[in-house]
């Protein structure tokens, strides 16, 4: 965008003006990804190879984008992914995005390790969400999340099976991100001091910054070092199928599991009870060099597609994504980055906005592709 330019409408839009908002460590926290950020690239230029067919005079008068994820009814087929920390990216981040998710009828995903609590989220918003939850060691935690998110009703649970180690982010190394010592706090400081908005609306007004799911299990609770710490002692690197076999034993609503792009580990998933699987690389922020999820999404649909609802997120950036994703087999997406930037640059009218845009973009797409029901995108409607 140039300063003449006053509204932001698409992601590319966001993610500058988002840019210009937050200190440093946290736009390199969400823009980037593992190790040389070659999925991460592929993620979004992979939707370039696929190819939509366009059909004229056909009648496009009704177009409907509504549909329906897990037998729920959703005004179109997308939903918000987990994201950590969204509360420091703008105030009480998970709250303004949870709001604007029901606002439009489609889920919002909380993280474990968001900032907003399950409770505190709950509070604000009016309608059920999904929540995310990880294999930690301590399965008693586990086990307290999931009766807490059942408690407030959510319905679904998005398990994420991609993090059995962190992956390598050296942006987040390079500029203190993760550096709880003297030069990182000394360093991040310099970058805090130079975005006096974000000092303001999340520095100040945002508190408290801590791990709401979390903070009865850290010591010293407002120290997100402390939660690093905690968090990386916790996830499972051992956890297997059984324990996803075990999580099913627990867990009453859907379970979709989040972070599988192997047409093998997907049988898995669905042998052991899963309601739909999410194939996602963590948006290119776990293992570096792999495929594109977009390039492994025919190959589950063709395996497991009869069976299960086969979700996929990573690269998502306008609605014309989203349809070339439906056409290839997928029932919704997921967008990460591209409600976090919203949200950074502009707060919940952001990610109004930039759903709304979605929507309209969708609906367009169908319209010049001759259809007007979203099962009418189908595989025929898309080359490579
Ligand atoms: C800043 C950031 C934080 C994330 N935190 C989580 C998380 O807590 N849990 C999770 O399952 N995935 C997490 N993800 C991955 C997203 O849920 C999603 O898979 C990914 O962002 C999709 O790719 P996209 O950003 O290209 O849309 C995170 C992604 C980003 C960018």
């Amino acid at each position: 965008m140039s300063i003449y330019d006053v509204i932001p409408v698409s992601v590319n839009d966001y993610q500058k003006k988002a840019k210009q908002r937050l200190p440093k460590f946290l736009f390199d926290y969400i823009e980037g990804g593992a190790n040389a950020e070659e999925t991460l690239n592929r993620n979004t230029s992979d939707f370039k190879k696929f190819t939509l067919k366009q059909f004229v005079m056909r009648d496009v008068s009704k177009i409907n984008t509504a549909t329906t994820m897990l037998g729920h009814k959703v005004s179109m087929p997308l939903a918000l992914a987990p994201i950590g920390m969204a509360g420091l990216f703008a105030r009480r981040g998970e709250i303004q995005a949870a709001r604007a998710a029901n606002k439009v009828d489609i889920p919002f995903t909380l993280s474990t390790v968001g900032v907003c609590s399950i409770e505190e989220v709950k509070k604000s918003t009016n309608k059920p969400f999904w929540f995310q939850l990880y294999m930690l060691r301590d399965r008693g935690l586990v086990l307290e999340m999931l009766h807490r998110a059942q408690a407030v009703g959510c319905t679904t649970l998005v398990f994420t099976v991609d993090l059995a180690l962190p992956g390598i982010r050296l942006r987040d190394f390079r500029n203190g991100m993760l550096d709880g010592g003297f030069k990182g706090e000394i360093s991040k400081a310099a970058q805090i001091i130079t975005r006096p908005y974000w000092l303001y609306d999340v520095g100040i007004k945002g508190k408290p910054h801590c791990l709401g799911n979390l903070k009865h299990k850290v010591t010293g609770p407002n120290n997100l070092h402390h939660y690093k710490t905690f968090i990386d002692t916790q996830f499972d690197p051992s956890a297997t199928w059984d324990d996803i076999a075990w999580l099913r034993s627990h867990w009453q609503g859907n379970i979709l599991i989040k972070g599988v792009v192997e047409a093998d580990d997907a049988k898995r998933a669905v042998n052991v009870g899963a309601d739909g699987i999410i194939i996602s690389n963590h948006g290119g922020r776990q293992l570096d060099g792999t495929s594109s999820t977009i390039m492994k999404l025919s190959d589950i649909v063709n395996t497991v597609g009869h069976q299960t609802e086969v979700f996929l997120d990573g690269g998502i950036r306008n609605g014309v994504d989203v349809v070339k994703a439906l056409a290839l087999g997928a029932k919704g997406v997921l967008i990460g980055r591209p409600w976090v930037y919203a949200m950074a640059a502009q707060g919940e009218n952001g990610v109004n906005t930039l759903l709304s845009q979605f929507q309209n973009e969708i609906t367009a797409t169908m319209g010049l592709m001759g259809i007007n029901n979203i099962d009418e995108i189908t595989a025929d409607l898309v080359e490579c």
